[in-house]
């Protein structure tokens, strides 16, 4: 008899879904809006893989409404700060997600973040869309420039090291904090402290962890360049919003550029920064590109295949 397995979404990009269509019985949650838990939990009822997007909450609860047949929980995302994982390792179930694959495109949109708030890209085109365009006026959305500037790089695993690389080209100088980085590479590494205090773009790429909840908050903040960006494509939960947003308001910041806030999807009531002119606001699309959500979901699909074979899993949480 064939497996059961349950993916938190339909209609996945890749080669993935049709291959894991032929090894196991998928059901899919198929409903709009965010899948609720009751939702997802009528759906787990016996299976033996649980494939799940980065912001699916993944708790104890829906492992139980699984059953001990769940052996594998795939996370087609980097982050996994959305998985119970002692619950996870209470019931043997085997935890994976997809390193790697999506590293580079998350670096070009945090450079593009990057560009998009320093130069002020959104407020520029937003204000040729409103309106017309009738006179060049010298003191017309003026920014700041990248080029030359100093990058600080909050987390240096592989997408830090990603932007370092396409920092080079811009000729940034570029610093980095990341107490557990075993590399420099292009990057010199300092404290938070010099970090902050030297950086004309601080960009966040570590984990959402209770070690980094609200990393940067309002002494951060404090201790940045008022003509400093902060940039995030890590997870909302390391920026304290409120903070960032009356450092803004204040113009004790120049500008923000963020994919990620603490809460996701926002629905209808959006977060009041997205309508701040100096914070360039995006719906968590990082890794939003054909290929790479479809070598994601591969790659997802992989491990599932792997864990339900007795083979190791290809990419396991780290220890
Ligand atoms: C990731 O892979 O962590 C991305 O942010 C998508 O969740």
């Amino acid at each position: 008899m064939k497996k059961r397995v349950l993916t938190t979404r339909e209609n996945l990009p890749g080669t993935g879904p049709d291959r894991l269509a032929g090894a196991a019985e998928v059901v899919a949650w198929s409903g709009t809006g965010r899948p609720g838990p009751d939702e997802l939990a009528a759906l787990a009822r016996g299976v033996s893989a649980v494939l799940a997007l980065g912001n699916d909450p993944v708790d104890a609860a829906l492992m139980d409404a699984a059953g001990p047949a769940l052996r594998v929980v795939s996370l087609a995302s980097m982050g996994f700060d959305n998985v119970d994982r002692d619950a996870a390792a209470e019931r043997g179930i085997v935890v994976t997600h997809t390193p790697g694959v999506l590293a580079e495109t998350t670096a070009d949109l945090a450079f593009a973040l990057i560009l998009a708030a320093r130069r002020r890209i959104g407020a520029a085109g937003a204000g040729l869309a409103a309106g017309s365009w009738d006179l060049f006026r010298m003191r017309d959305f003026l920014g700041l420039d990248v080029h030359g500037a100093t990058l600080g790089l909050i987390g240096y695993g592989q997408i830090g090291r990603a932007v370092a690389r396409r920092a080079q080209g811009f000729g940034m100088r570029v610093l980095h904090h990341d107490p557990y980085a075993a590399e420099e590479g292009l990057s010199t590494p300092v404290s938070l402290a010099v970090l902050l205090a030297e950086s004309d773009v601080v960009s966040l790429h570590v984990p959402l962890t209770p070690e980094t909840r609200h990393l940067i908050s309002a002494r951060e903040l404090a201790a940045m360049k008022p003509t400093a960006t902060l940039v995030s494509t890590a997870r909302g939960g390391v920026v304290d919003e409120r903070a960032l947003l009356d450092a803004v308001r204040a113009g004790r910041l120049h500008s923000a550029g963020l994919d990620v806030f603490a809460r996701e999807p926002m629905g209808r009531e959006l977060s009041p920064l997205v309508a701040e002119p100096y914070v360039v606001t995006l719906p968590h699309i990082g890794s939003a590109t054909e290929a790479t959500r479809a070598a994601m979901v591969d790659l997802a699909v992989d491990n599932i295949l792997d864990v339900l074979a007795d083979r190791p899993a290809r990419t396991p949480l780290p220890g």
